[in-house]
C-alpha cells in the first residue's frame, strides 16, 4: 500500500510537472515541446485514474493477504494459537 501511496503521489507530481512545462513551451511558442507536454501529461493522467479506479481492490487484496499470513503464522505457532484461545474464553 506504500507503494500506491507513493506511486500515486508521483503521478500527481509529473502532472503539475508537465503543466508548467506546457505552460512555459506556450510563452516561449514552442509546439512542438507544447504537443510532448500535453501528450505526455494525458499518459499521467490515464495512469493516475487507473490507481484512484484500483485502490478499493488493491486495498482488498492486500488485506486478504495480510490475513492468510496472520492466520499461517498462528498455525506455525500452536503456542501462540493456544494462548490467544484462553485470552479470547477469558474476556467472555
Ligand atoms: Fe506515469
Amino acid at each position: 500500500m506504500k507503494a500506491v501511496l507513493a506511486t500515486s503521489t508521483f503521478e500527481q507530481m509529473k502532472i503539475t510537472s508537465y503543466e508548467i512545462l506546457n505552460s512555459a513551451a506556450k510563452v516561449v511558442e514552442d509546439a512542438e515541446a507544447q504537443r510532448f507536454c500535453e501528450e505526455s501529461m494525458r499518459d499521467e493522467e490515464e495512469m493516475a485514474l487507473w490507481l484512484e479506479e484500483n485502490i478499493e481492490p488493491l486495498t482488498q487484496i492486500y488485506l486478504l493477504r495480510e490475513e492468510a499470513d496472520a492466520s499461517a503464522s498462528l498455525a506455525r505457532s500452536p503456542s501462540i494459537a493456544r494462548r490467544r484461545a484462553a485470552w479470547a474464553t477469558n474476556c467472555d
